[in-house]
């Protein structure tokens, strides 16, 4: 532990002094770029801070994010902020195994107020789906036809295990332009949430003005940047990391997926994320949010296993649990899992 210290000391006492100062109270541009746009900017306890940078998307207080399924207590957060109100929701799980602009033209269409941006989470959480390259560029062709900003949240980038290959957003097109943002952080990739650092890519000068502003007053703190630089800044290190994430993803979501199904707990696939979705209807007698949230109680009481429930998630129907296994050892998640089921057939 000791020596541990000592590295950080030893990297600390390079950082240069501009970096430890002013300049990056607002976030560096250089490696870690604009930080601070997760749970700061969000957080609805700072409610003055909250609004300036999503007026700036928004312009006005009825307006709203749409998103595309997400984990969206964030979300919501940021929404109570921004006036109270609900996002427009697209709902059904079924449907989101195939994004077509069509769903997103209703969603507009039901949402009841004017939509301002769309909130995009790829790779999917809590599906753990990887989009594909033609799914992408549909999502910044129908933004750009609707004329509404689309913030890409790409915080699993790293954490794809499947078959498919992560596509990011600004790989695409040639130049972000006005409405396009994508957002990124340590907190999953490089199991940081703690740090609170991420980065926001976007063109729009008045976004980048606002999120300035917000840093100044709750920025990461410059040896953070710096040390968070020069990790990515290490290539060979990086790749390394890559392939080992991967690796011990794809090892540990097989064993998770077959504890699964030994204990008949119904799941859809994922090829992306920490989590795996659970199927739970089978095991409820009415399809209602009570009943969801009596089970949810029932299996943290008596399995002692605390899954997320869907609405929490906002998945459109009672019944469905997410359950991350990636945060505690494998063997752990298993005999988790072993529990769960014994409390589901227990009735
Ligand atoms: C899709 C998505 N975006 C953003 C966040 C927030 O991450 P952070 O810890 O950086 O605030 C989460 C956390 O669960 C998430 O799942």
């Amino acid at each position: 532990m000791n020596e541990e210290i000592e590295k950080v000391d030893a990297a600390v006492a390079h950082v240069d002094s501009h970096q430890d100062a002013l300049d990056t109270l607002d976030g560096s541009r250089t490696h870690v770029g604009q930080s601070c746009f997760g749970a700061e900017v969000f957080d609805h306890d700072r409610p003055d801070l909250g609004e300036s940078a999503l007026e700036t998307l928004s312009h006005r207080h009825d307006e709203a994010l749409v998103s595309w399924r997400v984990h969206e207590s964030t979300i919501d957060q940021c929404l109570r902020v921004q006036g109270g109100g609900e996002s427009g929701r697209i709902a059904g799980l079924q449907r989101l195994r195939n994004v077509r602009p069509e769903l997103l033209d209703r969603a507009l269409a039901d949402a009841g107020r004017p939509i301002s941006a769309l909130l995009f989470t790829s790779p999917n959480n809590p599906l753990g789906w990887v989009y594909e390259a033609r799914e992408i560029d549909e999502i910044i062709d129908w933004a750009d036809r609707q004329g509404i900003h689309v913030i890409f949240d790409e915080v699993y980038a790293l954490s794809v295990y499947g078959e498919r290959t992560f596509v990011s957003a600004a790989s695409r097109i040639g130049s972000l332009g006005r409405n396009v943002h994508v957002v990124w952080a340590f907190s999953k990739d490089f199991g940081a949430s703690g740090l609170r650092a991420g980065v926001l890519l976007s063109e729009n000068e008045a976004v980048l003005e606002a999120i300035d502003g917000l840093a100044y007053w709750s920025a990461v703190s410059g040896h953070t940047q710096y040390l968070l630089g020069e990790m990515v800044a290490d290539e060979a290190w990086i790749d390394a990391y890559r392939i080992e994430l991967r690796t011990r993803l794809a090892m540990a979501a097989d064993r998770v997926t077959a504890a699964l199904e030994h204990a008949h707990i119904p799941h859809v696939p994922a090829g992306a994320g920490i989590f795996v979705l659970c199927d739970l209807r089978p095991f409820m007698i009415d399809a209602t949010w009570e009943e969801e949230d009596l089970l949810w109680r029932r299996i943290l009481n008596e399995a002692n296993v605390n899954l997320t429930p869907g609405s929490a998630c906002h998945v459109g129907e009672p019944g469905w649990m997410r359950l991350c296994f990636a945060a505690v050892p494998t063997e752990t998640a298993v005999a988790g899992i072993r529990r769960v089921g014994d409390v589901l057939r227990s009735g």
